[in-house]
């Protein structure tokens, strides 16, 4: 064990120690199983930092270039999976901090000058939750590419349009995959909101006061790209309102996902038979050999539950720790990682899914004026040819639907002579109304399902996304 010093005690801050610590102390201490994590992060703030002593005179330049060295030497070690991770040493920040000062001696033990691991790990988790947010933004931008791709053939195609899961009025396919494609959008926006508030570098405030060395924090928030140093020393080393928020619009991006995915489920069971999966995102039972199974789809459904646990985890482990640093805030990291890593697969599965899935056009088609779905527009052409009103040609339809109902057939099949028993003003136009195509080509009041509106929606989009695609 070279890392241990000769009492047992931890060689980091062993100094007033005599003895070890007990094995469960050190068992609900360690933190290394899931922050080595936050290496890439850890050894960039480090460079950083040494780079800035030196700058200010605070070490040796011969002393940071042993340092950066050593470092770089450390990320090699660590990236080939040659790096020996001690639990003894309890995270990534010492694990590194001592193999450092194994491989450059003194000067190793310099990097710590003006630097506590309270700011160290805040500077590293931003930097991590700022990389997972460009990540997942481009996995993000890359299922509305998707989405505006199959919105875009299916712009014109007709299904039926529900409230209550109940036959509402006729809708695109193109029109509903568009809807995805706001919210996912609106998902993007909050990362992006996320991203510029946590824009603001801990490092500088030590352990919660500052320090008394010269240092200079805008030098070392310019190197790891942070637009400015968060200005409070106390805030900068207790705030972890940036992995809540990254939770938050995760939670809710999750549930757009698992929308999307519930109605994938529904559209592909046989019931519905809207819907194919092919082999590639499907599963069949070990006993049921006729089964297609959409698992993919029910564990992206799932996945929103994992990342909306780690949102109420981490809000419950913050909402009353007193300022400044506290241990519990330790327990903030596996939660972000876990969602981070969820939202990567859910989005990859969505994006997959929506490139692979192949609607049954005729069957949507055929459900798309069932359940008397052009009622509206019988409603709606009441008013406009015999200016009834709303209320009025409202229940006018009412009984007409309920005579066609009657008879067993659907609104177009209703012969005009029992429509007239009703309402004896109406003429033999109206059946121009009655089609679904009729219906979708009517809605064209803005953000509406005509198809010509979809198309030039889904190419607006088609064009913003390959615009970005670049970035
Ligand atoms: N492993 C710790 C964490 O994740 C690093 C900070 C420890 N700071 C301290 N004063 N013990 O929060």
């Amino acid at each position: 064990m070279p890392n241990a010093s000769a009492s047992g005690a931890n060689p980091q801050w062993g100094g007033r120690f005599s003895a070890a610590p007990d094995r469960v102390m050190a068992a609900i201490n360690a933190s290394i199983g899931f922050d080595r994590q936050l290496w890439r992060q850890d050894i960039a703030g480090s460079r950083a930092h040494a780079a800035m002593l030196a700058h200010c005179g605070i070490i040796a330049r011969e002393d940071e270039q042993a340092i950066a060295g050593g470092l770089d030497a450390i990320a090699a070690e660590i990236a080939d999976g040659r790096f020996v991770f001690d639990p003894a040493l309890e995270d990534i920040h010492m694990n590194i901090e001592a193999r450092l000062a194994e491989r450059v001696g003194e000067a190793g033990k310099r990097l710590h000058t003006a630097r506590s691991r309270n700011d160290q790990v805040a500077t590293d988790f931003r930097l991590w939750v700022r990389d997972a947010i460009d990540g997942l933004d481009a996995q993000a931008r890359e299922l509305m590419a998707a989405l505006a791709d199959r919105a875009a053939e299916h712009a014109a195609d007709p299904m039926p349009g529900l409230t209550h899961l109940q036959p509402a009025q006729p809708v695109t396919l193109g029109h509903h995959l568009l809807a995805y494609v706001e919210m996912i959008a609106r998902d993007r926006g909050r990362l992006a909101d996320c991203r510029r508030r946590l824009n603001e570098c801990p490092l500088g405030a030590a352990a919660l006061a500052g320090t008394s060395f010269p240092i200079d924090r805008a030098m070392t928030a310019r190197a790891l790209g942070f637009d400015r140093p968060a200005a409070n020393s106390l805030d900068a080393v207790s705030d972890r309102d940036f992995a809540l928020e990254f939770l938050a619009a995760l939670a809710l991006l999750a549930s757009h996902l698992s929308r999307f995915a519930e109605e994938i489920v529904l559209w592909t069971s046989p019931a519905f038979g809207f819907l194919r999966l092919s082999d590639a995102f499907t599963t069949g039972s070990s006993i049921m050999p006729q089964k297609r199974n959409p698992d993919a789809a029910e564990l992206v459904r799932a996945k929103s539950g994992r990342i909306t646990g780690a949102l109420v985890a981490l809000l419950t482990v913050m909402k009353a720790l007193p300022l400044a640093y506290g241990k519990d805030m330790q327990e903030d990291k596996e939660p972000v990682f876990d969602a981070a890593a969820a939202a990567a697969l859910a989005l990859a599965a969505m994006a997959g899914m929506a490139r692979d899935l192949r609607p049954d056009r005729a069957r949507m088609a055929a459900m798309a004026g069932a359940g008397y779905a052009t009622a509206t527009d019988l409603a709606d052409w009441l008013v406009r040819v015999l200016g009834l009103p709303f209320r009025s040609a409202h229940h006018v339809t009412g009984r007409i639907v309920a005579a066609a109902e009657a008879r067993g057939c659907d609104l177009a099949a209703l012969p005009l002579a029992a429509m007239q028993e009703v309402e004896p003003q109406i003429t033999a136009a109206v059946f121009e109304v009655l089609s679904v195509a009729a219906s979708l080509a009517s809605r064209r009041s803005e953000g509406g399902t005509a198809p010509a509106l979809v198309a030039a929606r889904a190419a607006i989009w088609r064009e913003r996304l390959a615009g970005e695609g670049g970035r």
